[in-house]
């Protein structure tokens, strides 16, 4: 095996709960997924990344891991897991798991223990988290500080047999290890063996800037800066990279928010032992404003700035190109949908916007990965009642935004343009009932729009979204010598409609011109520029290069350099 594999891969990534149920109990799981390998290999992908598959009480859609050598029951048994990727690695995909080390379930036996003073085992698991002592004001009990945690409540919760609080980033289900106890990072590797052993090809780390905390506990709110990226997080990590991740060669995806450019070649240089790759959020509000009264970070919803997409794409390559690897992606679990945030999810503009947000980003070099459904064009959803959404920080937040003044429907329209259920909601396969996902009702509400967007009607259709993305990521995979290891360039980066840019490879050139907007534009090159260049794809028609380009709403095109 070429030891660089993975700078080209075409990763896939499936949300277990919803892809496809194969036991009809209205859940997705491991029987289904295997039934959709050809499905995933067809689409040009050559590597899935599944949702965390470990036992859980499912407090955050399995992120709160129960026991982690156990497969969840709702998604099948240990036996559905080895059948899946012994089925996969026989037709040339390899598999990756979701890695969660940052916290567990509080329904973990650790954390049962931990809380329990009367537990024989209490001194041991109570320092695998981290606790802190109430203050007081005017005779009562407070939190030991006002950190805000990311699904918007407080970081801290009360245990009254210990007389302490506990830490939690997260949910408060969700209790934060605590990294700088040694046995606990040893119970890390071993969870990490174990399903190296049962054939796992790698992971996608977490939360991983979240591992070192600020343990003096000044206060401050949010105070977000005492338990993200604290330098000591890296040292977590490479002890990982060099005692496991590179002598296993294991193909690892870490999760952090941002990072500097030293801090980005500390995570995936190179000469660095720690991941291969990182999943930043660069690009991925670039639709937010100032924080107002109601609605605060990415919940404060402003005009897409395409320019800041493209800079964050450009950055990235920038600080990494010859240093580390980039990798490139739309959107995830924790997204609203891409069409209906950076396209348009219009009668009118779907399909053509769906097939703009492909052509724009699977040109540009890198490791790319595509989340179910993207390659349909699924949408956000329209639940109108409060009831039907499933995500953890949904409720916290929708409190919230009542709390400080939003009426509901302001709420829920805040809650259908960016909560994480969007994405969540189960994969449209066809037009029968439930999209064809299970034969009974799901555990969440399938997308109204599935007798129009699912796989079936795509798939007969040659111009579709779906078409369009396996033509498209079939060629990155050909063609990686030049995509995947070419170089950036983006032209007119300061416009706030265009996305053009150049992919520049050994043997040829890549030239993507397209329009972000709902109106037409033109989009003029300098004459030297275009020497060379032949039409070579489109989601409208054939166009000839030239200096003035009319692009119509969400035309995308594809011009090429052969040397
Ligand atoms: C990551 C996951 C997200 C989860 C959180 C806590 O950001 O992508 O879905 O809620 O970590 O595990
Ligand atoms: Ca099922």
């Amino acid at each position: 095996m070429n030891k660089n594999w993975w700078k080209s891969a075409i990763i896939y990534q499936v949300t277990l709960s919803s892809f496809l149920d194969g036991n009809n109990d209205g859940i997705g799981d491991f029987i289904g997924l295997e039934k959709k390998i050809e499905y995933i290999k067809d689409l040009g992908a050559n590597v899935i990344w599944v949702s965390p598959h470990y036992s859980s009480p499912m407090d955050d859609n399995g992120y709160d891991v129960s026991d982690f050598y156990q497969v969840n029951k709702r998604y099948g048994t240990l036996e559905d897991f080895k059948s899946f990727v012994k089925a996969s690695h026989k037709i040339g995909i390899k598999v990756i798991t979701d890695l969660v080390l940052n916290h567990t379930s509080d329904e973990h036996l650790w954390f049962q223990k931990a809380s329990n003073p009367l537990d024989i085992d209490y001194q041991k698991y109570h320092d695998y988290y981290i606790w802190q002592k109430p203050k007081y004001k005017d005779g009562l009990r407070v939190r030991p500080t006002r950190w805000l945690s990311w699904f918007g409540g407080p970081t801290w919760d009360y245990v009254e047999a210990c007389d302490e609080y506990y830490l939690h980033i997260f949910s408060k289900k969700m209790p934060d290890l605590n990294w700088r106890n040694k046995e606990v990072r040893e119970e890390m590797k071993k969870v990490v063996n174990f399903w190296v052993d049962l054939g796992v090809d790698g992971f996608r780390v977490d939360a991983a800037n979240h591992l070192e905390k600020n343990w003096d506990f000044p206060d401050g709110y949010p105070g977000y800066e005492n338990f993200s990226s604290l330098p000591k997080h890296h040292d977590y990590i490479k002890e990982f990279g060099e005692e496991i991740f590179e002598p296993r060669e294991l193909l690892t995806i870490g999760e952090s928010g941002g990072a500097s450019k030293e801090e980005a070649l500390k995570y995936v240089g190179f000469d660095s032992k720690e991941f291969n790759l990182l999943i930043h959020f660069g690009h991925v509000w670039a639709d937010t404003g100032p924080d107002n009264k109601i609605f605060n970070g990415k919940w404060a919803k402003s005009n897409l700035r395409v320019q800041d997409i493209k800079k964050s794409f450009q950055h990235w390559y920038d600080m990494l190109v010859g240093k580390g690897w980039n990798l490139i992606y739309w959107h995830n679990h924790d997204h609203p949908r891409i069409v209906s945030h950076y396209g348009n999810d219009s009668l009118e503009f779907r399909e053509i916007s769906a097939k703009m947000l492909a052509i724009s980003l699977y040109f540009m070099p890198g490791t790319s990965i595509t989340y179910q459904g993207e390659e349909i064009g699924m949408t956000n959803l329209l639940y109108e009642d409060i009831n039907d959404f499933r995500d953890v920080e949904v409720f916290t937040e929708y409190k919230n935004f009542l709390e400080r003044g939003a009426t509901v429907e302001m709420a829920l329209q805040a809650l259908r343009d960016r909560s994480r259920d969007n994405a969540r909601s189960p994969m449209q396969w066809n037009a029968s009932a439930y999209a064809g996902f299970s034969k009974i009702e799901p555990f969440m509400k399938v997308n109204f729009n599935y007798l129009d967007i699912n796989v079936l009607k795509e798939s007969q259709n040659v111009s579709s979204v779906l078409n369009t993305y396996k033509f498209i990521l079939n060629l990155r995979k050909e063609d990686a010598k030049n995509i995947s290891y070419g170089a950036l360039e983006f032209l007119d980066i300061e416009n706030e409609e265009n996305f053009v840019y150049r992919t520049i490879g050994p043997d040829k050139e890549y030239l993507i011109l397209s329009n972000f907007t709902d109106k037409t534009i033109e989009v003029k090159l300098p004459v030297v520029a275009l020497s060379g260049y032949e039409y070579f794809y489109s989601n409208s028609s054939f166009k000839k290069l030239s200096t003035t380009n009319v692009l119509k709403p969400y035309e995308a095109y594809v011009y090429i350099k052969k040397y």
